[in-house]
Parts: C-alpha cells; sequence; structure tokens
C-alpha cells in the first residue's frame, strides 16, 4: 500500500489523497498520465516518459504544472517517503480545476499535478515462466491514442472482459481487422522465420517507451523488426507472442482467443528481449536514451 501522495504541492496521506469535485480530470477526463517503472531504485527510460509526458500535454495545450526538473524530484521525493525501491510511479496531469464548463477555462487556472507510486514486482517468475493469455477485443478508443490521455474507459472495458475470460491482457482490434496494440501495452508477435512484428507508430497506438527501447536492443542483437499491421490471425500462428509496457517490461502471451501460440509456453526470443531490457535498466547511469528510436 502506497502511504503517501504528492498532490499539487503538497504530500499528503495517501488514505486522505484527493483533488476538487470540479477538477476536468473528473469531469472531462481532460488529462494525461505517465507511468514510469522504479526498478531496484532505478527510474526506467525515464527520459523517455518525460519526453512523452511533454508531448501529450503539448497536443492538448495543457501546460507543464512544474519544470521538468522539479518534476523529476517529486518523482524521487514520492517514492522515498514510501520507501519504495520497486514500484510504478504514476503522474496524472489535468487541465486542472474550474467551474463545469466545455472549453478551456480561464489561462491563468494551474493544472492538477498527482502523483502515486506503488510497489510493484518486476518479472514476477509465474507470469515469465508460464506465460499469459490474452483476447482480442474491438478497438473503440478515440482516433488519437497517440496521446497518454486519462480517458481510458475502452482500456478499462477491454481488460474486464479480459480478467472474465481468464485472461490478462486484451489486444484491441482495428476496424480493418488489424490488432494496435494490448489495452495497457504494445503487442508482439515473433513470426516463423524469427522476425519481430509490432504495429507502427501513428495515431492508431500509443508509442511505447518500452516498446522503443526494445527496437534498439533488437536491432543491437541483430533481431529483424517489422512495423505493420498484423491481424488476430496472424498472432494465432506466429511462434511467439508478448506485450510490453513499463510495468509488464516484456511479459510472454503463450495464448490468444483460447489458441496456443508456438509451443504454447514462453519462447526464447521474448525472455532474451526480457532480459536484454532488464541489463539495460541496470546500467541506467545518468544519461537515458530519447523516446523516439
Ligand atoms: N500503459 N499502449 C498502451 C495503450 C498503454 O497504456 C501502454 C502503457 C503502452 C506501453 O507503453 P510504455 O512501454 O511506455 O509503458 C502501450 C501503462 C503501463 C498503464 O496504462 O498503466
Amino acid at each position: 500500500m502506497p502511504r503517501i501522495a504528492y498532490v499539487n504541492g503538497s504530500y499528503l496521506p495517501y488514505d486522505s489523497a484527493s483533488v476538487h469535485v470540479e477538477d476536468r480530470g473528473f469531469q472531462f477526463a481532460d488529462g494525461v498520465y505517465e507511468v514510469v517503472a522504479c526498478i531496484n531504485g532505478v527510474l526506467a527510460d525515464e527520459r523517455g516518459h518525460l519526453d512523452r509526458l511533454e508531448r501529450s500535454l503539448a497536443e492538448l495545450s495543457i501546460a507543464m504544472p512544474v519544470p521538468r526538473r522539479t518534476l523529476q524530484f517529486l518523482m524521487r521525493e514520492t517514492l522515498r517517503r514510501n520507501r519504495f525501491r520497486n514500484a510504478g510511479v504514476y503522474i496524472q496531469i489535468t487541465r486542472g480545476q474550474a467551474q463545469r464548463d466545455f472549453p478551456f477555462p480561464a489561462d491563468d487556472t494551474p493544472p492538477t499535478l498527482v502523483i502515486i507510486a506503488r510497489a510493484a514486482k518486476f518479472g514476477v517468475k509465474e507470469k515469465m515462466e508460464k506465460g499469459t493469455r490474452a483476447i482480442t477485443v474491438p478497438d473503440i478508443r478515440w482516433k488519437r491514442p497517440d496521446i497518454k490521455s486519462v480517458a481510458l474507459l475502452p482500456q478499462v472495458l477491454a481488460k474486464q472482459k479480459a480478467v472474465e475470460s481468464g485472461a490478462y491482457e486484451a489486444w484491441m482490434v482495428d476496424d480493418e481487422g488489424f490488432i494496435t496494440e494490448g489495452a495497457s501495452s504494445n503487442a508482439w508477435i515473433v513470426t516463423k522465420k524469427g522476425v519481430l512484428v509490432t504495429r507502427q507508430c501513428g495515431s492508431h497506438i500509443l508509442r511505447g517507451v518500452t516498446r522503443t527501447a526494445l527496437q534498439r536492443l533488437s536491432a543491437e542483437m541483430q533481431i529483424r523488426i517489422e512495423e505493420r499491421p498484423f491481424t488476430p490471425q496472424e498472432a494465432y500462428e506466429a511462434e511467439e507472442a508478448f506485450n510490453t509496457s513499463a510495468v509488464a517490461l516484456v511479459i510472454p502471451v503463450v495464448m490468444i482467443d483460447g489458441k496456443a501460440v508456438g509451443t504454447g509456453k514462453p519462447g526464447p526470443v521474448a525472455k532474451r528481449l526480457y532480459e536484454e531490457y532488464r541489463a539495460y535498466v541496470d546500467g541506467f547511469r545518468g544519461d537515458q536514451a530519447e523516446w523516439t528510436a
């Protein structure tokens, strides 16, 4: 359980930390968020996540509530006050508090900034050794999922359906029948020829920071990547499948819509990528890579 949350300039007891009823995040889902993993005390790909956060805010004309350096300090301080070394750090920024009205509030309305840290376990043995299940669902999101908006209702419904089907993740399928991404992760397959396939970036998916890191690592490992659309059928027939995200890192998917992928067990490519990603995070010292590949 977190003990302390940061809300608009104060560190508050988690149980009573709150925002105003007129917060635009609550009223309109008018806000964005980021999730950064803290692994053994290191904020993984922090720079990439902050780059993406600034981009999401800029796309919605929401101001950064504090300078980037301050935000970096606040994230660390929230972790420190909770005494977490392995955690997910959740940054939520909304357009602030104003009497309910659709257009933007007055320019001097300060954005709301909330930081929550939650203890996390990375590379959970059972999930890594047994793999996880996914189902496919229609992608009913708005047309800008490249913005990490807090408007997550389609993902909430998708994940709930996954849970009810005994699955861990939902892979969303667009109107043309191609997989876009997971409800809270990027979706990948490995073809019989050992090629990694994941949907190209654009406005249909969120450009994952973990995804970008894996692109670089795969190039170093001389694994070929094709960024292109793929169908559920291609995924069923793939050699391997996996998801990537800041909290899941690289997580094997062994069954999609009840069909075993490859051997039905986690495969060597996902395992190697997971290990390389962990080694890459362990090697972080100061400077970190950019978000875009
Ligand atoms: N989700 N696609 C979607 C829709 C996501 O929500 C996420 C992350 C990703 C992966 O991005 P990254 O590698 O930068 O975490 C892709 C976070 C973890 C969440 O919503 O909790």
